[in-house]
This record gives C-alpha cells, structure tokens and sequence, in this order.
C-alpha cells in the first residue's frame, strides 16, 4: 500500500509509524544534521512561528525539507526562539517581525519571498479570559489577521491556508456525541475567543466557496502540552499560567505554592474534568500532513476539517496522578470550586485524521509530561523562570 502513497504522505504513515519516545527523541535529536539531508520542497509562511505551537511545527516542517518564514510580532513570544529553532534543526528560518494586522507590511513578506506555497495561521491572541475583558482587541487581532492572509494569498500564488482552531468548537457535546466528531453541532461560543475560532472557520469557508482560487485544512486542536525532547524550545506563557499544565510544573518546581483543581463534583469517573491532552511534537507532526495534502492536491473538499487528539479523555486527578507518577515529585494541590466557563468532558475522536491525513498522535501521556517536567527544569537552570 505505502508504495503508491506520495512521498510527503507517506513520511506522515511512516513517521508516526515510528516507536518515539523522550529518551528515544534525546538520542536521534542531539545532532542536528538536516541540513545536508534535505532537498526543499516550497516555501511555507508560519505565523505565530516563534509561539509554543508555532516553533514546534516550524522544526518539523524544516525536518522534511520545508522552507519556512516566520512572521510574529512578539506579542507573547520571543526573537530568541528563532536561535532554538536554528539549534534543533540546523536550519535558521527566516523572521520577519511583522503583526498580521498590518496589511502593507504583510504584503511586503510576500512580495519579498515572493514565492510562499503555503501558509499556517498560528497568530492569534489566545486567552479566554482576557477576550471577556477585551473583546474588540481578539476580534481585531484574530480576523483581521485572516482576512489579510487570504486577501493576499491568490495575488501571490499561494496555494493554501492551514488553521489553527480549536476542538472549542465544539463547546460541551452531548453525551451521544462523545468522543467529538467533527460532524458534531457547533455550540454557541462562551467567550470572544472562542468566537474568534468560530468565525474565522466561516470566514475560510465563505472565500472558498466564493471561488477564491485558496485551498484549506482547519485543524481542531485539543490541548496541546509538552515541549520539545532537546528542551530548546517549550512553552513560555506571560505572567501566572491559565493553562494547566504550565501551572503544574510551576508548583512543582517550587515558584507556586499550590495547583487549584477547579472542580471535584463534575459527572465524571473521579469528579473532575476530563479533556484530551496531545503532545506538542505530535500536533506539530499533523500541519505537516496536512501541508503535503495541500500542496499535493490530495484533497477531497477545498476545505477539510481534521480533529487533532489523541481519542483518550484524561482527568485532572488522573493526569496529576501521572505527573507524579513519571517525575517522583509530590504535587501541591487542592480541590477549589469550579472554573467559570469550564466544559466538563470532552475528547476527540481522531479517526478522520488517522485515516484521511495519515497522522496518529504516537506519544503517551507519561512521555509528554515528562517532556513538559524537563522543560521547567532547562528553565529554572537558565534562570528564566
Ligand atoms: N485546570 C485546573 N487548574 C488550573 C488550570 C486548569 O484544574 O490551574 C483544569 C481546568 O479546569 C480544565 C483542565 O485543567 O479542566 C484544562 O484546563 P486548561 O486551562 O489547560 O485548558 P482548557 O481545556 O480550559 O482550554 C484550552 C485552551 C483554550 C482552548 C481550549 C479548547 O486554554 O484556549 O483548550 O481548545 F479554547
């Protein structure tokens, strides 16, 4: 079967087909030797490139032979992760500190490359509860950045859009339709955010559908943790984290006291929420399917939906469990009430994308939390946080 496969899709069978583990990543990784092994293959725009997911893809996309330009205006990220990148792959990207929102600049990076076959949308402003305070700001930040990026891409010959969205989506599922497909109902969103995501999968939707000569992937992401085997590169959230996994290993290393578990009573196994949590590299692994799907012409609709996770739900307590388990430290934690907004349970089902992109997230949970723990170790050594 995997001989009548193109090469691109097949490097997505094959490298998920690989075993992969931290310790395994650590040994192939620790010398980079991209450079001479690969051929390039078109040249792919990242914005957002410098951010958690963003950088992780950016290796990956380099690792098969991509050439990559990052725009990001560094609003929750900084310049030196381009050094990391450089460090891990032995390749330097291109940077341009650009905000997506300026339209005259963003089409200086194009005319510039003048050849981008391909963009991944990652630029956004991603906090829920920020949007609630500041709404205008997200929708701003969000969709005009979208719009600019589409506006652009058929004067130059850019073939594709992949986009960062969100298994938000999906709000709560009914019980009947979990794990999610992605043929469950939309609900209505709970925050400016959220709505963000929503409408600028329309927004792809209707200038497809107009008849622009673009073609797109939206990719449902579930919740991505973990950093990158080498340590270079990881995630770096400003201020307090509103992310659990960030909170966690800040507990444990001793610069929070204690992690709040928001919630024991829901109705689920042991009362707490339960979402799917997917390796970094893994989803990085998935935009580089969905990338070769697009430049390959593989596509069965202009514009494909994937959910990217991993089909196990885990619970707070269960993941806690699992952390202390893989790391030997004791956690801090207490139960408090609910979070406001909190969906009680949901996780992918991840067939589509398993079996039409060719892309399996391969890494186990114990794996990935041990990638996060080390990664808050590098940091504490580096003096960063
Ligand atoms: N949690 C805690 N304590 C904390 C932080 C989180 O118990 O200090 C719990 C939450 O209640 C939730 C789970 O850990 O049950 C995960 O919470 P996160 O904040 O890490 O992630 P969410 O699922 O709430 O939201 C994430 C992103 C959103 C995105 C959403 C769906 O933060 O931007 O996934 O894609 F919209």
């Amino acid at each position: 079967m995997a001989e009548h496969r193109s090469s691109a899709v097949f490097f997505c069978f094959e490298a998920n087909l690989s075993p992969f583990s931290v310790a395994f990543a650590k040994k192939i990784l620790s010398l980079p030797d991209n450079k001479n092994t690969n051929k390039m293959k078109g040249t792919i725009l990242v914005t957002g490139g410098t951010g958690f997911i963003g950088s992780h893809t950016v290796v990956e996309l380099q690792s098969v032979g991509y050439k990559v330009v990052i725009v990001d205006n560094l609003s929750n990220s900084k310049k030196e992760v381009v050094d990391g990148i450089e460090k891990i792959s032995g390749i330097r990207p291109d940077f341009e500190e650009v905000d997506c929102t300026d339209f005259a600049k963003l089409e200086a990076v194009f005319a510039k490359y003048g050849n981008i076959d391909g963009i991944i949308h990652f630029a956004a402003s991603k906090a829920v509860g920020e949007s609630v305070q500041k709404p205008l700001l997200y929708y701003r930040n969000n969709i005009v950045s979208l719009i600019n990026l589409l506006e652009l891409m058929p004067k130059y010959g850019t073939k594709g859009i992949i986009f960062s969205s969100s298994c938000t989506v999906y709000g709560q599922p009914d019980p009947e339709n979990l794990p999610v497909t992605e043929a469950a109902p939309i609900k209505k969103a709970e925050s400016p955010y959220g709505n963000t995501k929503q409408v600028n999968e329309e927004i792809i939707q209707d200038y497809v559908h107009s008849g622009a000569n673009v073609r797109a992937i939206l990719l449902r992401y579930f919740n991505p943790i973990g950093s990158h085997p080498t340590s270079i590169i990881g995630e770096m959230p400003n201020g307090v984290p509103q992310n659990l996994i960030p909170y966690l290993t800040q507990t444990a290393i001793g610069i929070r006291e204690q992690l709040s578990v928001f919630g024991d009573d829901y109705d689920t196994p042991d009362g707490s929420c339960i979402r799917d949590y997917i390796y970094v590299v893994d989803l990085a692994k998935a935009h580089v399917c969905a990338m070769a799907r697009i430049l390959e012409n593989k596509q069965n609709e202009p514009v494909e939906i994937f959910n990217v996770g991993t089909g196990k739900g885990v619970s707070v307590l269960e993941l806690i469990n699992t952390f202390e388990k893989v790391t030997g430290v004791k956690l801090n934690y207490k139960i408090v009430g609910r979070r406001a907004g909190d969906i009680e349970k949901v996780w992918a089902d991840p067939k589509k994308a398993n079996e039409v992109l060719g892309w399996k997230a391969e890494t186990s949970l114990e794996d990935t939390l041990a990638s996060a723990w080390k990664w808050q170790l590098k940091l504490r050594e580096e003096g960063i946080q």
